[in-house]
């Protein structure tokens, strides 16, 4: 398996993906609309390959802390896909990583996600909200664990607090029910 940043080339592959993982529209739409939009910039999209064929993909759009926007740089990691033949063979993890090391060496300090506490946190992430790091939208305390960051750089858990402002594309409560 190998990975690769995606191109404008590789759309159709990079869709497919998040169709064939999610099983339907919905995360393939996204993608498309979060590629399209300018306050999703500058965004990182990962595909990973098998031999010719694609099988995941992740995306990291940007996005900027309400109370100090310029003085942390932010990312959200949204959506993950596996397709499913593929799953459960460490696809998915190694995109993450891949990720977190190239947003790590551009000088990006926190990344975000909403997603499974039971599998995030292998890769680094923690519940964000007791660190004083709001969603975009508010999640039920049932599920406040399933709202994660990881810091890429020292000293910013503590000093940078408050809401997340997400990319335009993202700004939709049915994306923030987990
Ligand atoms: C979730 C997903 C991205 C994980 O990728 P993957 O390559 O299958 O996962 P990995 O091989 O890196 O890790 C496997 C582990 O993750 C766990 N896992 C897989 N899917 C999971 C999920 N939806 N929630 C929680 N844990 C999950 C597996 O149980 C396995 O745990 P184990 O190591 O303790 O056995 C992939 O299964 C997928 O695309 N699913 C459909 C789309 C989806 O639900 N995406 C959610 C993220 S937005």
């Amino acid at each position: 398996m190998h990975i690769e940043e995606a191109s404008d080339l590789h759309l159709e592959e990079v869709l497919c993906v998040e169709r064939t993982a999610f099983g339907n529209e919905e995360e393939a739409e996204l993608v498309r609309d979060l590629l399209r939009d300018p306050t999703a910039l500058p965004c990182l999209s990962l595909l990973a390959f098998e031999g010719e064929r694609t099988v995941g993909h992740v995306l990291f759009t940007s996005a900027r802390l309400e109370q100090t926007p310029d003085a942390v740089s932010i990312t959200l990691l949204a959506p993950l896909a596996v397709v499913p033949e593929f799953q459960n063979q460490g696809v998915g993890g190694k995109l993450i990583e891949r990720g977190i090391q190239m947003l790590t060496e551009s000088g990006v300090d926190l990344v975000f996600v909403l997603g499974h506490p039971g599998y995030y946190p292998r890769y680094g992430f923690e519940p964000a909200g007791r660190l004083g790091l709001a969603a975009p939208y508010p999640i039920p305390d049932e599920h406040a664990d399933a709202w994660m960051v990881q810091a890429l750089q020292p000293g910013v858990i503590g000093t940078a607090r408050g809401m997340v402002i997400c990319a335009d594309a993202l700004k939709k409560p049915e994306y923030w029910r987990e």
